[in-house]
């Protein structure tokens, strides 16, 4: 089984994205490697940490290890938005493949120092699990949101990417480049689309020279998605679109089997609402 190391790789010579889809129960992780394995596509799963503390840190990585053994699937999984290195480290003893440890909300020195902490104490447990630096601020949450968070829209420099990477040794940057975590409501209702700097992208890839991940995929244009993967985006993220889908397909099965009891008849449907949201994001993503 290839690491996901070797996935990225084949990922930024081919010019795709590997699609990283946020789950926090059964459902949506079906969903999710479903839709891989029906495109034929590895695929990464990730946890935040409030989603870690509902499914369980070593649960979340038996569940998915479980799935790539049982169906040789390349599927693997990320502790997601990582605030701490105590955190960071039980996710690493857990075996998730990559960490992300996220001090973007510090003054930027100090997420330096914190992340270059958090870099060493994971390669110490395994030095093959990646970690992830975030800088920029891009929000907080997966949600619906009332506006956008202030603050969000100051694009990360091409400088500080170089002087992150450099003085952290992260193997993955998230940098800001006009993405944001959530939806607002006139995005939910197709009236806006998050817009990303192509130009930016590019030049913060070439002064970084490392991986990079989109965060807070939700939402974007589709044109801007394939823009920015051509410029050196290697892994998308994607969330709030799945929980609206996971949402609104609970909703619509509760309501067709207003007297089922039994969670895997109306749960289903559900699955199948999360799994053509991954599914066209991860043909987006690959360009089919
Ligand atoms: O880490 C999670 C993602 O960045 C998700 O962002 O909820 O806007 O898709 P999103
Ligand atoms: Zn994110």
């Amino acid at each position: 089984m290839k690491m996901f190391k070797d996935i990225l790789q084949e990922a930024q010579q081919n010019k795709v994205a590997v699609g990283h889809f946020n789950f926090s129960d059964l459902i949506v992780l079906w969903a999710v490697s479903l839709a891989a394995s029906e495109l034929n596509l590895p695929v990464m799963v990730g946890v935040s940490e409030g989603e870690r503390a509902f499914v369980g840190v070593r649960q979340a990585a038996a569940l998915v290890r479980s799935i790539r053994e049982e169906f040789g699937q390349p599927i693997f999984l990320n502790a997601d938005h990582t605030h701490s290195i105590a955190k960071a480290e039980e996710a690493a003893r857990a075996g998730f493949d990559e960490i992300i440890f996220d001090g973007s909300a510090l003054p930027f020195d100090e997420n330096i120092a914190r992340t270059k902490e958090a870099v060493e104490a994971v390669k110490s447990i395994s030095p093959t699990i990646l970690v992830e630096g975030e800088i920029g601020w891009i929000g907080a949450s997966s949600e619906i949101l009332a506006k956008v968070p202030e603050g969000v829209g100051v694009l990360t420099t091409p400088q500080e990417a170089k002087q992150f990477v450099a003085a952290t040794k992260v193997d993955v940057l998230a940098p800001a480049v006009g993405n944001m975590h959530g939806l607002t409501q006139s995005m939910v209702h197709g009236e806006a689309e998050k817009r990303l700097d192509i130009s930016r992208i590019g030049e913060i890839k070439a002064e970084a020279g490392i991986f990079m991940t989109l965060h807070g995929g939700s939402g974007t244009r589709d044109e801007d998605f394939q823009q920015a993967i051509k410029a050196g985006m290697n892994i998308v993220h994607i969330n709030t679109e799945l929980r609206l889908a996971w949402r609104h397909g609970l909703q619509q099965s509760l309501q067709a089997h207003p007297d089922e009891v039994a969670p895997y008849k109306i749960l289903p449907p559900v699955v199948q609402a999360v799994n053509d949201v991954v599914k066209r994001r991860l043909c987006l993503f690959n360009f089919r």
